[in-house]
């Protein structure tokens, strides 16, 4: 029997809907959300205001040969001081949601409590106000990927228990001071890709605090530790805050798509392999207290073990499930491999020099729209239908400074994009699948991680050289014409 074959099978089968050109917002449920989403360090900028301190992005943009392109989030898009113009250009173009997501260090400049920074406080309390007199909902994320440089120094940030009563405490202060007005919570965003990729980074310590990365014991227990950091905010809000504030509490997991590479039924299997080590690592715990038995097996003791406790409080541990999907790529049994990755299997963008998809700026981001409705049905048929937000979605292009800005704003193929992963979702939910809003990744260009500023994820450019001023891209225009309420009937 070949693990896996029956799930991927399943999966397939249940998608009984066509794809069907959307055109319009109107052809989603009523109710459903669009929105733009970002992060503190890719937007804010303004790294000494406020009394911030620094956090792991700091250090690493400025550590030489870290960002492909030199740059750093120093200025980034200056959404510190541009939030209002920003505001602005979203109820423009109509949408109803932002997403963003505070930073740790301006409320705590060395990530610890108890007395909040005034200042940083105050920020968040123009952001999130400034939204809501616009008529613009908050969706907030606690942390995205910016842990304050102090406690990755001192004892190695997520690779350490002591960060989980710190997280707590910080989310409870977010808690406390927004959840008056935010009625959508997001813990921490993308724990797989977190833990795997920005473990490291920041780490400055060379002793045994900075340890390899991929494959490595410290990925599993830096993503042990951030599920426990969610499970116990959650405790925190569900006991002190909801009932008196009446918010959700959901969690954002990176979500992609792989194709088996062949028919070949080892190759399907690894598709199975690959989600349990993507999605299914981060989501079991939060829906079935438990990590998937794969995990447990091919890790042994590698994998930390929850509790009786933290699993209970991990169990059902979401009111909502955020995801972010941009791409797919084909999944390769890798199990005779001699550098076996855990999975033991491999993504791979082409299939006999055939690309699975066209490429975008990222190299990893093949365009694969059916990909969207595909892993929305797998997410549906292994966590038994959850409340699902499209928390992100996007496409980039590369960041050509040769190229006259008139044409960098012609962006068709980011339109194109949008349609037809709309399209998909559309078709998802009349598979069954329980979606509630669709936020696109960006607005605005912006600081992507170690890409720097040389991939644009926006609708609107950012002119970087002068003053940071935002000028439309047409897929904006596109977005806004989508969106029109003049186009809903009645
Ligand atoms: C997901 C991350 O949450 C976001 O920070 C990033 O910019 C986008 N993917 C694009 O890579």
């Amino acid at each position: 029997v070949v693990e896996g074959r029956h799930l991927v099978t399943s999966v397939t089968g249940s998608m009984q809907n066509e794809p069907r050109q959307v055109r319009k917002s109107n052809e989603f449920p009523e109710g459903f959300r669009f929105g733009t989403s970002s992060s503190a360090y890719q937007y804010e900028g303004a790294v000494n205001a406020s009394g911030r301190g620094p956090c792991i992005w700091d250090s690493a943009s400025h550590t030489p040969g870290v960002i492909h392109d030199n740059s750093t989030g120093d200025i980034a898009t200056d959404h510190y001081h541009r939030y209002q113009e920003d505001i602005e250009l979203m109820a423009h173009l109509g949408v109803g949601t932002y997403r963003f997501s505070i930073a740790w260090t301006r409320i705590f400049p060395d990530g610890r409590g108890p007395t909040p920074n005034a200042e940083g406080i105050a920020f968040y309390n123009r952001l999130i106000d400034t939204l809501l007199s616009t008529g613009i909902e908050p969706f907030v994320t606690v942390s995205h990927y910016d842990l304050p440089q102090t406690l990755q120094d001192e004892f190695g940030g997520w690779r350490s228990r002591h960060i989980v009563p710190l997280f707590t405490f910080f989310a409870e202060t977010c808690f406390a001071a927004f959840g008056d007005r935010v009625k959508y919570w997001i813990t921490i965003n993308e724990i797989h890709n977190y833990a795997i990729k920005y473990t490291n980074i920041g780490c400055r310590n060379p002793s045994g605090l900075c340890a390899p990365g991929n494959s490595s014991t410290w990925v599993y227990t830096a993503g042990h530790h951030m599920l426990l950091s969610h499970a116990f905010a959650v405790e925190v809000y569900r006991t002190k805050f909801q009932t008196k504030q009446g918010g959700k509490i959901g969690i954002v997991a990176d979500a992609q798509w792989y194709e088996p590479y062949s028919d070949n039924p080892w190759d399907i299997a690894a598709v199975d392999r690959m989600q349990a080590f993507q999605v299914r690592w981060v989501l079991d715990p939060i829906y079935y207290g438990r990590y998937p038995e794969m995990l447990v097996d091919r890790l042994g003791d590698r994998l930390p073990r929850f509790s009786e406790g933290e699993a209970q409080l991990l169990r059902g541990s979401v009111d909502f499930l955020g995801i972010n999907h941009y791409t797919t790529h084909y999944a390769v049994d890798q199990t005779n491999s001699t550098e076996q990755l855990d999975s033991g299997a491999a993504s791979v963008g082409s299939r006999g020099g055939v690309p699975i998809g066209p490429k975008a700026g990222s190299i990893w981001l093949n365009i694969v729209p059916f990909g969207i409705q595909k892993v929305l049905n797998y997410i549906r048929i292994q966590y038994n239908n959850p409340i699902v937000y499209i928390t992100e979605n996007g496409v980039d292009e590369d960041n050509d400074p040769g190229i006259p800005l008139d044409v960098a704003l012609k962006d068709s193929f980011r339109t194109k994009y949008h349609v037809d992963y709309l399209s998909y979702v559309n078709a998802a939910i009349r598979d069954g699948c329980d979606v509630r809003g669709y936020f696109i990744w960006s607005l605005l260009d912006n600081f992507e991680w170690d890409d720097g500023l040389s991939k644009r994820f926006g609708l609107y450019y950012v002119d970087y050289d002068h003053n940071q001023t935002r000028y439309a891209k047409d897929s904006a225009k596109w977005f806004k014409e989508f969106l029109r309420p003049s186009l809903r009937p009645n």
